[in-house]
């Protein structure tokens, strides 16, 4: 507990704000000024560039995100707000240096993905090349029968990217013999997106390369013509368990049994400083902590979460939720998801697909629509903080204003800084997420109990069935484009 400690012994003293006006959704709405969202993000980007370039799971930019966070809610909003630091652990990854050398020894451009794996070091891996089928319609090296007759032995195969899981190609070399994969892109060019192997398939999987659309299909072509082509693929790789936290900080006012949630993720992906993502929400959930201190007449309490590791599999927010007894989570009533509100050419997404959950998203549903803005409701996709409440079956919604181009072309990039942030959508949208957050905190009529109706909630498979008929019904809300194919968690 050093880390928080610190903070108390270098002398900063609470300041303390006379609570005297009443709470109302317009006051809090004319609190919510673009300058101190500004202001926080300026200082997220400021630690994204003295932390390596991002605020990342396991890296010292989150502790320092941490370390900011608290320094306002836990120490200036003391006499407001109480915050608790939850901590939780998750195999952490991170590759150190990657190469692939070519038939003529020439050095290729390759990224990694997260939780890769490492090859012998210092030499890496060099073997011959065995080409695989593409299949555009079911994914490439996919499926068992995609491999029948190839005898991928002590080579290195090359595979294309696309449609199924990565993880589920790199098993299948593995059970096939092979000793890596080299993954060519399904998109020219050399802008390669990322992606996540999971933490979950650490030891099942073969190292892999990811490498141009154009540079495969010119091995893929001398292959065919039966050439003997060798490559090297080099990846020094770490992984082991590292700590992390959530932060909850809830106002001392209230009735403890009825609790509105307010959740954005403070951990940022390892290739930027996530101005955006979801430094917005970040930053809308601080801002409105500040606004709701100076009000007093609270009926129900105001929970505001920074949840760890979001983009290594929502970890910290499915901690939470696993941790919350049967009574505690029936005390939180709605919970809002504020994960990347201020994107350059936003959409105005607000997530519902019951009436439960329109019964909170039809505030910020509303007052969006008031402001002139194309909103529209959108069902939950299975990529963000929202999944663990969804799993306890509590009443949830929230706001969401794209991943991509052309909304937020810098997703998951180095350049998602302070230019990739449309200040009227950011200020807009935490203003929306005040006033619903207020609403409910005089008064929680119309919002329904948690429902129980699941036969275990709490299964896995459980939710997955529910977001999949969801995924039927409406248009999913999702962080990535799924018909990209590069998104977060999938290929
Ligand atoms: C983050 O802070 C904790 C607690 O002080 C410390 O144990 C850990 O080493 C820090 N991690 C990094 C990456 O700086
Ligand atoms: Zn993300």
């Amino acid at each position: 507990m050093k880390l928080w400690s610190s903070l108390a012994l270098a002398g900063i003293v609470a300041t303390r704000a006379v609570a005297t006006e009443v709470l109302s959704p317009d006051a809090i709405e004319k609190d919510i000024e673009e300058k101190n969202l500004q202001n926080v993000l300026w200082n997220l980007n400021h630690i994204a560039e003295n932390n390596g370039g991002n605020r990342a799971f396991g890296l010292p930019g989150y502790n320092a995100s941490l370390d900011f966070v608290l320094e306002r809610v836990q120490t200036r909003f003391a006499s407001e707000f109480d915050t608790y630091v939850q901590k939780f652990t998750h195999l952490f990854e991170s590759t150190r240096s990657i190469s692939v050398t070519g038939p003529e020894g020439e050095n290729v451009y390759v990224i990694t993905l997260q939780y890769n794996t490492a090859t012998p070091l210092p030499g890496g891996i060099t073997a011959e090349l065995i080409d695989t089928p593409v299949d555009d319609a079911r994914g490439s090296a996919c499926f068992e029968d995609q491999w029948a007759g190839i005898d991928a032995t002590g080579k290195i195969a090359l595979v294309r990217r696309g449609v199924c899981a990565i993880a589920d190609k790199l098993k299948l070399a593995k059970a096939h013999g092979a000793l890596a994969v080299i993954l060519y892109n399904n998109v020219p060019g050399d802008s390669i997106g990322g992606a996540t192997l999971s933490a979950n398939n650490i030891g099942l999987l073969v190292p892999v390369g990811v490498i141009t659309e154009e540079y495969g299909k010119g091995w893929k072509a001398r292959l065919a013509q039966g050439e003997v082509l060798k490559a090297t693929l080099v990846v020094d790789s770490i992984n082991e368990p590292r700590d992390s936290w959530n932060i909850i900080a809830e106002t001392k006012e209230g009735d403890p049994n009825n609790v509105v949630m307010l959740g954005a993720h403070l951990d940022s992906v390892q290739a930027g400083a996530g101005v955006n993502d979801d430094g917005s929400g970040t930053a809308g959930l601080l801002e409105l902590a500040t606004a709701f201190r100076r009000y007093k007449g609270f009926a129900n309490k105001v929970r505001f979460a920074w949840w760890g590791a979001e983009e290594s599999g929502l970890i910290g927010s499915l901690y939470y939720g696993s941790q919350l007894s049967e009574a505690e989570a029936d005390r939180i009533r709605f919970y809002f998801n504020y994960d990347m509100i201020g994107s350059k050419q936003p959409i105005y997404a607000v997530y519902a697909d019951t009436d439960a959950h329109k019964s909170g998203g039809s505030i910020l549903f509303d007052y969006l629509q008031s402001k002139g803005k194309p909103v529209y409701y959108g069902g939950f996709g299975s990529s963000s903080d929202y999944v663990a409440f969804l799993e306890l079956g509590i009443p949830s919604s929230g706001i969401f204003t794209g991943a991509g181009a052309p909304e937020d072309a810098c997703y998951h990039q180095a350049c998602d800084n302070l230019d990739n942030i449309n200040w009227e959508a950011i200020t807009l949208n935490t203003k929306a997420a005040g006033r619903a957050a207020a609403q409910l905190a005089l008064s929680l009529d119309g919002i329904p109990p948690r429902e129980k109706t699941s036969p275990n909630p709490s299964s896995r498979r459980a939710i997955e069935r529910r977001l999949n008929r969801a995924a039927q019904l409406t248009k999913v809300i999702e962080k990535s484009h799924s018909c990209g194919g590069l998104g977060d968690h999938t290929v």
